[in-house]
């Protein structure tokens, strides 16, 4: 992939960063990570097809432009820098994958994220712990969270790994959000999805989204989508979070 074109007033961002003016300027300078060391973020978390995958700081797009072509996902990158955000939003529509990938131009601090089924980074431990609380409310139980060589301090990994490329080895943190999301049982309809009967079936007000996903051996992303179509016919009172 062929990079974006170097700026050169990154140098004096970069030193202002240093310095500690934030607020004028980017969280983080643009490095990318090595498609090895990307590819395996996104196997670490398991991405699947259909599944929504975040880059925060998404610099030229290799990360979303992966999740998209490698593993089926949907996938959003944020960033700041217009630049970055012009060469890869650029780069997504000569690939022909506008459908399914999308560059939004803004501070991720700014953004929703509660539709992500995977979020990735490669920030730094201190902007990751400023994310961490918009994190922990927006996200929904099971998101996995990969972030390349920085930790989200407090936070207890479930697998970290050292991927080696070339001349150095990177570190991978996958984090998976804590807690449980249970559909409580509404008034009794008709049913005509076979889809949907199966999930309905499941549904007793303590069994998991991600409980019944395994006993259909089906992705949790359609069994939420299922349990949120009951939910319109009145079939699923509410899912409650219980985390
Ligand atoms: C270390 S680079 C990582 C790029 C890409 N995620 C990758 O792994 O190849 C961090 C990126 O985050 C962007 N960035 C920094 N602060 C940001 C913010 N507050 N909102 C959106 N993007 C930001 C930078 O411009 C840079 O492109």
């Amino acid at each position: 992939m062929g990079g974006p074109p170097s700026w050169p007033w990154d140098l004096p961002l970069v030193s202002l960063y240093g310095a500690g003016v934030t607020g004028l300027m980017y969280d983080v300078p643009f490095v990318a990570t090595p498609e090895v060391v990307a590819r395996r973020m996104l196997q670490l978390a398991r991405v699947r097809p259909g599944e929504v995958v975040y880059d925060l700081g998404s610099g030229d797009g290799r990360i979303v432009i992966i999740a998209v072509r490698e593993f089926g996902a949907r996938a959003v990158g944020i960033e700041i820098r217009r630049d970055l955000y012009e060469h890869s939003v650029a780069r997504v529509r000569d690939l022909g994958l506008a459908d399914r990938a999308a560059i939004i131009h803004a501070n991720f601090f700014n953004v929703d994220v509660s539709n992500a089924d995977v979020v990735t980074m490669y920030l730094l431990t201190s902007v990751n712990e400023k994310l961490k609380p918009k994190l922990e409310r927006e996200l929904k139980p099971g998101v996995r969270v990969v972030s390349h060589d920085f930790e989200v301090p407090g936070w207890r990994p479930i697998v970290v790994e050292e991927v080696y490329e070339d001349w150095r080895s990177h570190k991978v943190y996958l984090y998976k959000m804590p807690g449980r999301e249970v559909p409580v049982p509404g008034r009794a309809v008709l049913v005509d999805d076979d889809r949907l009967r199966k999930v309905a079936s499941l549904i007793d007000g303590s069994t998991s989204l991600e409980e019944i996903a395994v006993k259909l051996g089906v992705t949790l992303r359609s069994v939420r989508e299922a349990v949120e179509r009951l939910r319109e016919l009145g079939a699923v009172k509410e899912v409650r979070v219980i985390k």
